[in-house]
């Protein structure tokens, strides 16, 4: 099966397909690209992986190195979803210059098909800049988790007045300027809904209802790895219980040495 391209993506929106929404996951690590992989048509090496896989408290301490050696990894374990890469906090603000230099090492030293970042009317220069010199950018507008501290917190945004406003015209901002696609997180489903039949591109939505043309979640969430998770995820599996009795098994078993058995065992053939 050849990899889906960016294009096929963005067109998923006028083939009358949006009875079929986009599906998209994070992955940041090789083998995990591969067993999600089949199932998605985008892979997002999320800057989320500072809290997932790094323990670190936000997504700001993220450095390009860091998503560039997860963004190859994701690519090389995959071979049918566009994967995309987040720019991470401090890479790209400063100007579409700083921004170009930092994606298209993201691109070059990864292989992945584009990149995606925070923002809206704010970043259009800069995704106008990028796209027009090839390298695909996806918009993340709403809850954008590199702003936490301008936004004091993770709770959902577009509820008041203001906020709707300036949401929906972040949004018009993106497409206009010619992201491929965005990412819509946190806001509430009548926001989610005018935005999606607003904007002739993707919205790809997280914590923002089903009235998007596509989903996302973080992989570890949806596979039950924390005990606590936002309100928008839905867990489908318990990988927690299942890693924690698994351990437990090999510890019980190391202890009392029943592990290395006899079919673990390197002996000389009778
Ligand atoms: O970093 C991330 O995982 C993300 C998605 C949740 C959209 O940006
Ligand atoms: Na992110």
């Amino acid at each position: 099966m050849k990899r889906l391209t960016v294009p096929q993506i963005q067109r998923r929106k006028f083939e009358g397909k949006t009875d079929e929404p986009l599906v998209m996951l994070t992955a940041y690590t090789a083998r995990q690209a591969q067993l999600l992989d089949p199932h998605c048509d985008m892979l997002l090496v999320g800057d989320s992986l500072a809290q997932v896989i790094y323990g670190l408290p936000s997504t700001l301490p993220v450095t390009l190195d860091m998503m560039i050696a997860h963004g190859a990894a994701v690519v090389r374990g995959s071979y049918h979803s566009v994967v995309l890469v987040d720019m991470p906090f401090g890479s790209y603000e400063a100007s579409p210059q700083q921004a170009f230099a930092s994606a298209s090492r993201v691109m070059a030293e990864t292989g992945c098909a584009g990149v995606k970042l925070e923002g809206g009317e704010a970043m259009a220069e800069t995704i106008r800049f990028l796209t027009q010199r090839g390298i695909p950018v996806m918009a993340h507008i709403g809850l954008t988790p590199q702003a936490v501290n301008a936004l004091g917190g993770y709770g959902a945004r577009g509820k008041s007045q203001e906020e709707h406003a300036k949401i929906l015209g972040d949004a018009k901002a993106v497409a206009a300027a010619g992201a491929f696609g965005m990412v819509v997180e946190g806001v509430m489903e009548e926001l989610a809904d005018i935005i999606t039949t607003s904007v002739d591109i993707p919205v790809i939505g997280i914590g923002a209802s089903a009235r998007c043309d596509g989903q996302v979640l973080v992989a570890e969430d949806m596979l039950g790895m924390f005990e606590r998770t936002a309100r928008f995820v839905k867990r489908y599996a318990n990988l927690a219980e299942t890693i924690s009795q698994a351990a437990e098994s090999y510890a019980a078993e190391v202890r009392n040495r029943s592990f290395p058995g006899d079919d673990q065992v390197y002996r000389p053939k009778k």
